[in-house]
């Protein structure tokens, strides 16, 4: 089975509701029909606000009813969720999550899905207040213990101009969820991390001084990718989350979230991390930032410029100290000098499964090389010495270790 073409005839139920990412189900639309997917919607009235039924009824080829009745006909919400394979509710506000969880009724797009008798994924879009808020909170895990899928949401700019946790998942990403989700569902063969979800972290992050200025590292992300790319071929839903770098990966099995800071991996990372059977960090993370953003540019002056630091949150750490039954986490372990002794200390203070050791004392290994040398020590003392080789082979050893260690 592949995911190229998973979605093709599949009947997808879009529930648009009232929120300023309404519209993303524009995007969403074409390229589930681009995809070979039956696309019908049904909007709530305050959707209509944001997006024409007109736009989604012309790109889904089919009516948009947003009222129980209308013009004297009633709208048969029972089939309408009895005919869906899913149903996505993307985007869902704060209110529609909150009316779902409790089960109240009062526009179609909520008799829908009380009466959709099939799996309900949801993408939420808000503030981030709203977000944190605790009645949301506890509306989404009513949500998830229903038993439907939370597709995560993403940081960054939101429409109210704060930055944070709310955005609604790219089209791209939804669509990459829905291709796993029925992979999942049908079976996707007997690869042996299908039905597992990994995140990985991969290149580096920027911690900025001023609007021009800021502090990173070298990294590519080329390792990370890698191993995102081996997660996925061993049947995986691969979440990257990604520092900037100029390099992509184009694999369907992968979702990409792009962040640019230590503080945007650590909340992209969380927000996935309930989700997660595996993950592993590969990312060079910045341990320090400015300590202040100077909202204007430094100019030049005195012969010396001191900058105070402040420590970044370490994600891995904290994963570790939160680590579910079940979740298998790696780590990556970068030095000049003793390096075992460093890697072993990581291992055991971070509460990690496995360790990837590699050094910018060895030649080829590193940042930006094609290729790596590493040494695999895992939590019940098995040391493996690998030679040179391509990112590449590095990252399917990686995941060999990974699976011996699901079954240890
Ligand atoms: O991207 P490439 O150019 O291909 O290069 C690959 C690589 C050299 C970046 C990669 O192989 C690698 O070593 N990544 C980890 C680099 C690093 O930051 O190592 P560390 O020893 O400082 O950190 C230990 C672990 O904690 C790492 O898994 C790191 O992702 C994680 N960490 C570190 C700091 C922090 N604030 N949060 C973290 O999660």
């Amino acid at each position: 089975m592949d995911a190229n073409n998973i979605l093709s005839g599949k009947k997808i139920l879009l529930g648009v509701t009232g929120s300023i990412a309404a519209y993303k189900a524009a995007t969403l639309i074409r390229l589930l029909v681009k995809e070979g997917a039956v696309v019908k919607v049904v909007m709530t009235p305050a959707a209509a606000g944001f997006i024409t039924p007109l736009t989604l009824a012309t790109l889904s080829k089919n009516e948009v009813p947003m009222n129980i009745s209308d013009h004297n006909s009633w709208n048969n919400h029972v089939m309408l969720g009895r005919w869906a394979d899913v149903m996505l509710v993307a985007p869902a506000s704060a209110n529609t999550i909150a009316k779902m969880a409790l089960g109240l009724c009062d526009n179609l797009l909520l008799a829908v899905y009380l009466s959709a008798t099939c799996p309900v994924l949801f993408a939420p879009a808000m503030d981030e207040d709203m977000w944190r808020h605790p009645a949301t909170r506890s509306n989404v895990d009513k949500l998830v213990a229903y038993g439907h899928l939370q597709i995560p949401i993403a940081s960054g700019e939101l429409a109210s101009g704060l930055f944070g946790e709310g955005r609604m998942a790219e089209p791209e990403e939804m669509v990459a969820f829905l291709q796993q989700h029925f992979l999942k569902k049908e079976g996707a063969g007997s690869l042996p991390l299908s039905g597992q979800t990994a995140i990985v972290t991969a290149g580096p992050t920027i911690e900025h001084i001023d609007p021009v200025r800021y502090i990173s590292n070298h990294s590519s992300g080329k390792m990370g990718i890698a191993i995102a790319e081996a997660l996925a071929a061993a049947g995986a839903n691969v979440q990257l989350v990604l520092g900037p770098t100029p390099l992509q990966t184009t694999h369907t099995g992968i979702t990409t979230w792009r962040i640019q800071t230590a503080q945007n991996m650590y909340d992209q990372v969380n927000a996935l991390y309930p989700q997660a059977n595996i993950v592993v960090a590969a990312a060079a993370v910045a341990d320090y930032r400015p300590a202040v953003i100077a909202d204007r540019k430094i100019k030049k002056g005195e012969a010396q410029l001191h900058i105070d630091l402040e420590k970044t949150p370490d994600i891995l750490r904290s994963l570790g100290d939160h680590k579910g039954a079940g979740q298998l986490l790696v780590g990556f372990s970068l030095e000049t000098n003793n390096e075992r002794e460093y890697a072993l200390k990581k291992l055991r203070e971070k509460h990690l499964d496995l360790i990837v050791m590699n050094s910018l004392a060895d030649a080829g290994a590193g940042f930006n090389y094609d290729t790596n040398k590493v040494t695999l020590f895992d939590k019940n003392g098995k040391e493996q010495s690998l030679p040179l080789k391509s990112k590449q082979e590095v990252a399917r050893d990686i995941v060999s270790a990974i699976i011996e260690l699901q079954h240890a």
